[in-house]
């Protein structure tokens, strides 16, 4: 994935809203992620936002910098119908570490959607970690249906 030019970790944007603001800050300090160099580009406190602001703040970034993202709100859905509107944005609402393993392998996601409010920070972290640990299989098969996708968009 996208290595930092200044270390061997991976550059990962992540943003949220207000319900998503205290997940956020438990995964940027976590441990088990130091891997993530993980740039921040807010909310930066409980107080109400709106997650389209977010959604888009993170979109932007991401697309310019070829990168990946992490998206917070409260159930992770109004976040990711938002992202999902911008162009080149690939994201779903992942609750389980095993779907974050296909999420990546056989969706190519950029960008891992989930909930502040109605999953724990661990299973979020374990979330994180599969999704970052896994790439693109490059398998036919899961291609020709992302190009399909691709192919939609231009209608
Ligand atoms: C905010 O209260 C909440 O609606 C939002 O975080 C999210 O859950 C929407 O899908």
């Amino acid at each position: 994935m996208n290595k930092s030019e200044t270390s061997s970790k991976i550059n990962v944007y992540i943003g949220s809203d207000h319900a998503g603001y205290d997940m956020k800050q438990k995964i940027i300090s976590d441990p088990r992620l130091s891997f993530i160099n993980f740039i921040d580009v807010g909310t930066n406190s409980n107080d109400s936002v709106d997650y389209p602001d977010y959604a888009e703040i993170l979109a932007n970034n991401v697309l310019k910098n070829n990168g990946y993202g992490v998206a917070i709100c409260g159930t992770g859905i109004g976040i990711s119908i938002a992202l999902n509107k911008v162009k080149g944005i690939y994201t779903a609402v992942i609750n389980d570490p095993e779907i974050a393993k296909l999420a990546r392998e056989h969706n190519n996601l950029n960008v891992v959607s989930l909930s502040g409010r109605f999953s724990t920070a661990d299973n979020n972290i374990k979330i994180i970690e599969n999704f970052f640990k896994e790439n693109f299989s490059n398998d036919p098969r899961h291609l020709k249906r992302l190009n399909k996708i691709k192919d939609i968009e231009k209608k």
